[in-house]
């Protein structure tokens, strides 16, 4: 595919995602169903379904050879990222969404050939659209992000969520030796936050592609450094574990909990 068709998908999803966060801005307001899905922290409502059918519809008018990965499991059935694929989370942070009515987020990442071209992050209450395309680097709104900086352990903000403390003891060397640790509970929302310097990693022991695919993008347009928490390469076709984080500090996390 030629550039000019990237900066016309690229223009155009940010639109369609801007589109759709008015749509759940509105539909908040609403009574809406919620259900739960695997267990009491995996929640589902009609606006999840609703934003990605919103996604499904315009990408098949327009994309029709374009493939749709998505949570709610409304586009193609996914096993290869042969072709252009976007991947989607049509609310990330459907748990914040319900009880906090802040702090989710729409994620989107667009790959061609098993390549991220396009990611988008759109924190819909707070308005703002973390973006990169490949090559043209990363922004939030209209303001370009820099390159990550170097940074040391005992001055970073770490992210992750309390339970994974519980499942590697190893991660109490990160409470103890960095600034502070956060826990935000949207995935793509923490790894925006990564490639804008508002943290400098993040950790997870549990997430599916449309989670980490547009921050993804987003990283990698500012040098940070995303792989699983073993170290090795994301396929973004099953769920893995993570390690996102500020290249400087990348090899002292691993060190302190590998050994
Ligand atoms: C979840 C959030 C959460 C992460 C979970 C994800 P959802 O996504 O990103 O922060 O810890 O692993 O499943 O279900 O709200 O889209
Ligand atoms: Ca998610
Ligand atoms: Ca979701």
């Amino acid at each position: 595919m030629t550039q000019p068709q990237w900066e016309t998908i690229y223009k155009i999803a940010q639109q369609w995602t801007k589109e759709a966060g008015e749509q759940i801005r509105t539909m908040m307001g609403d009574t809406y169903e919620i259900h739960t899905k695997a267990n009491q922290h995996d929640l589902v409502t009609d606006v999840d379904r609703h934003t990605e059918l919103f996604f499904k519809e315009k990408i098949n008018e327009h994309f029709p050879d374009h493939r749709i990965m998505g949570e709610e499991g409304l586009g193609d059935e996914v096993k290869d990222l042969d072709g252009t694929v976007w991947i989607i989370d049509p609310i990330d942070g459907t748990v914040n969404f319900v009880h906090q009515q802040c702090y989710f987020a729409i994620s989107i990442g667009i790959f061609h050939e098993g390549v991220g071209f396009i990611g988008i992050v759109y924190d819909v209450m707070a308005d703002e659209m973390f973006m990169a395309l490949k090559g043209h680097g990363a922004f939030l709104n209209n303001e370009e992000l820099p390159k990550l900086p170097n940074v040391s352990m005992n001055e970073s903000l770490l992210s992750f969520n309390a339970g994974w403390v519980l499942k590697d003891r190893r991660l109490e060397n990160l409470v103890k030796e960095s600034r502070g640790i956060r826990s935000y509970g949207a995935a793509s929302l923490e790894l925006a936050y990564v490639a804008c310097g508002r943290i400098e990693a993040y950790i997870s022991f549990n997430l599916a592609p449309w989670d980490m695919a547009g921050g993804y993008v987003l990283l990698n347009e500012v040098g940070g450094v995303m792989t699983n928490y073993e170290g090795n390469e994301l396929s973004f076709l099953d769920k893995d574990t993570l390690l996102a984080a500020n290249p400087s500090i990348y090899d002292d996390i691993t060190k302190r909990i590998h050994g």
